[in-house]
């Protein structure tokens, strides 16, 4: 079932230089670019940030942002939230629709054949970082440094070689991920336990130390596989646009990967919920809350993370099923003492006028930071932990626009540099 009704609508734009008229029908609530650019050719369109520009047509992920709706392939994000696994989601994503229980047991199977790293990638390659290195860069590193392990990943357009790299890309981020974590507090590698869940196995990885096998508490488990679902897509955000440009260039997929993990590193879009704890610790107790939200008004104390986005103008679906997850994970960890600060900060803001007329609202971040701090990942693993569900997210992305044949990603600019001037020799120059 399609999002988007079609309808049968058009514009007219009218060039008043020279009172020629094109019309352009109104398509999924698009206007073709191209047809424009027959009316004005050699006029562009000026959208720093893509704010007004649709850059494809996509099947995977709806968004809503003024009712507060997320779907993957139409399916509500609150009811796979409920009741699917990571795993399923991510096998949704990529194939559009739901596994029968043999594709399933086919595509978990490959999965977990699959988490293991060569030894290269562990003894000389992330080895190789220095002492403090920050887990996110060490993992954009090794997985674009994977494209160099599997030769075939270049065929693009071979689809067994295309599903080997998919297969192998959501299987090894976790054991990537945690394999950066273990480097960077001095601790010994964990290979991967393929008798354990894909969610357990990385949880294993991560904190499993002398015992022969590490017993996953399954509410912390279930927590974290709910929090992959909900970072498993979310349509062309920065990462996953940086997936579908490098992508359209044809290079391979770990170095497209790669390219949209160095995107979500950045503090306005994966590193937010690392930016909340450190906000809420610098907040430091409930009296401060108030003053705090004033130095955000007046412009004095930067932004309020965790809050705001540039989909969403109401509340973000995926924040409210968080903050359930994180009443089940605090009964078990016992509650994360910047939870008080959290609520009094959203509760203040959301009767705030600045808050409100802005339409700011707390989105996916505001929550999960302390979900993950409860659950004892360091600030530094936040966006890795994102990372590893999105992957899912990006290689659909990256499928689609394969099959699509889409161009090159190339946009034009608007050039206000200087006119055409003549070289000046050093000795000739002013000053
Ligand atoms: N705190 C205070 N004011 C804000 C915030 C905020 N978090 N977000 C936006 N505003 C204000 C801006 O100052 C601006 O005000 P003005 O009109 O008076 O100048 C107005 O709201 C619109 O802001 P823009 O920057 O134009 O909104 P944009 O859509 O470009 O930004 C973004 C979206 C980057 C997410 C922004 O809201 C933000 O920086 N939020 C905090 C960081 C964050 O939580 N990022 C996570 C996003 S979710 C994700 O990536 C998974």
């Amino acid at each position: 079932m399609k999002g988007v009704r079609r309808v049968a609508e058009s514009i007219t734009i009218t060039d008043n230089r020279t009172g020629e008229s094109i019309e352009i029908p109104l398509e999924d609530g698009g206007v073709s670019a191209a047809q424009f650019s027959k009316l004005l050719p050699g006029t562009w369109f000026f959208d720093p940030g893509f704010t007004a520009t649709a850059a494809c047509e996509s099947a995977i992920t709806y968004l809503d942002g003024d009712a507060g709706i997320l779907r993957y392939r139409g399916y509500p994000i609150e009811q796979l939230a409920e009741e699917s696994t990571f795993l399923e989601v991510a096998y949704l994503l990529l194939n559009g629709e739901l596994p029968t229980a043999s594709e399933y047991d086919v595509w978990e199977r490959e999965i977990t054949l699959h988490t293991f790293i060569h030894e290269n990638v562990r003894k000389r390659f992330l080895e190789g970082f220095h002492y403090d290195a920050h887990p996110m860069g060490m993992l954009v590193s090794a997985v674009a440094a994977l494209s160099t392990f599997y030769l075939d990943a270049k065929d693009i357009f071979d689809a067994d070689a295309r599903q080997k790299q998919v297969i192998r890309l959501i299987a090894k981020m976790p054991t990537l991920a945690a394999a950066a974590h273990r480097f960077s507090v001095g601790m010994p590698f964990v290979y991967p336990d393929n008798s354990l869940k894909f969610t357990e196995n990385f949880l294993s990885m991560m904190w499993k130390i002398a015992e022969p096998r590490f017993e996953v508490n399954p509410v912390l488990a279930r927590a974290l596989d709910v929090l992959f679902i909900l970072h498993a897509d979310h349509e062309q955000n920065c990462s996953t646009t940086a997936m579908r440009v490098v992508g359209s260039s044809h290079s391979d997929p770990y170095s497209a990967t790669a390219a949209a993990a160095a995107a979500l590193y950045g503090p306005r879009h994966g590193g937010a919920n690392e930016a909340v704890i450190r906000m809420l610790t610098e907040i430091g107790s409930l009296d401060n809350v108030e003053p705090f939200i004033e130095s955000v008004k007046s412009g004095q104390g930067g932004r309020l993370q965790g809050f705001g986005h540039r989909v969403y103008k109401s509340y973000d679906p995926r924040a409210t099923i968080i903050k359930r997850t994180a009443d089940e994970v605090f009964a078990v960890t016992g509650k994360n003492p910047l939870l008080d600060i959290a609520l009094k900060l959203e509760e203040i803001a959301l009767s705030d006028e600045y808050f409100t007329s802005r339409k700011l609202y707390p989105n996916v971040d505001f929550y999960s930071g302390l979900i993950y701090q409860a659950m004892g990942f360091p600030l530094e693993m936040f966006p890795v932990l994102f990372a590893i569900p999105r992957t899912a997210g990006w290689l659909a992305h990256w499928q689609e626009m394969l099959d699509q044949d889409s161009k090159i990603a190339r946009p034009r600019q608007l050039y206000i540099g200087a006119d055409a001037r003549d070289y000046v020799p050093m000795v000739g120059r002013p000053g």
